[in-house]
């Protein structure tokens, strides 16, 4: 297995209820290094931007307000499978999917207000951590 890495935000439904370190704690438990971390409010460009891919979905304007509706963290996680683990840490986009354990299943409050996004694959972990961190950011 290949040490990767992967963007991972923390949405402002956690940000709101102060959950930022329980979350970064199940990160760390299940394997993962936080090697960057910073604190942000988005503007609404940078929202619509980041969820280009969704611009012609029906939930898109509510996401983009939900994402610009208060603070979120973005981080990028690295380790073996960091891509694949992260998603198995955060559990299914809608938390009524999620499984016993997971960032979703135990925070997430709706399938909008999911408390936590992860890269879904390589070439999108490579945009997304490109679209938020400089290299120098990134200290291992
Ligand atoms: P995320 O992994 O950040 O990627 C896109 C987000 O859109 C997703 O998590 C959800 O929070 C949000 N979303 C809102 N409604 C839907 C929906 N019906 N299907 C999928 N994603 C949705």
């Amino acid at each position: 297995m290949a040490v990767e890495r992967t963007l991972s935000i923390i949405k402002p439904d956690a940000t709101r209820r102060n959950l930022t370190g329980k979350i970064n704690a199940k990160f760390e438990d299940g394997g993962l290094r936080i090697v960057a971390q910073k604190r942000v409010q988005l503007s609404k460009a940078q929202a619509e931007q980041f969820y280009g891919v969704h611009r012609e979905r029906p939930f898109f304007g509510d996401l983009v307000s939900f994402m610009i509706s208060g603070p979120v963290v973005l981080q990028v996680l690295e380790g073996e499978n960091a891509i694949a683990r992260n998603r198995e840490i955060m559990g299914a986009t809608n938390p009524a999917n999620a499984a016993e354990g997971t960032i979703r299943k135990e925070f997430a409050e709706s399938i909008e207000a999911n408390s936590v996004h992860g890269s879904d694959a390589p070439e999108t972990a490579a945009q997304e951590i490109a679209f938020f961190f400089a290299g120098i950011e990134l200290v291992g």
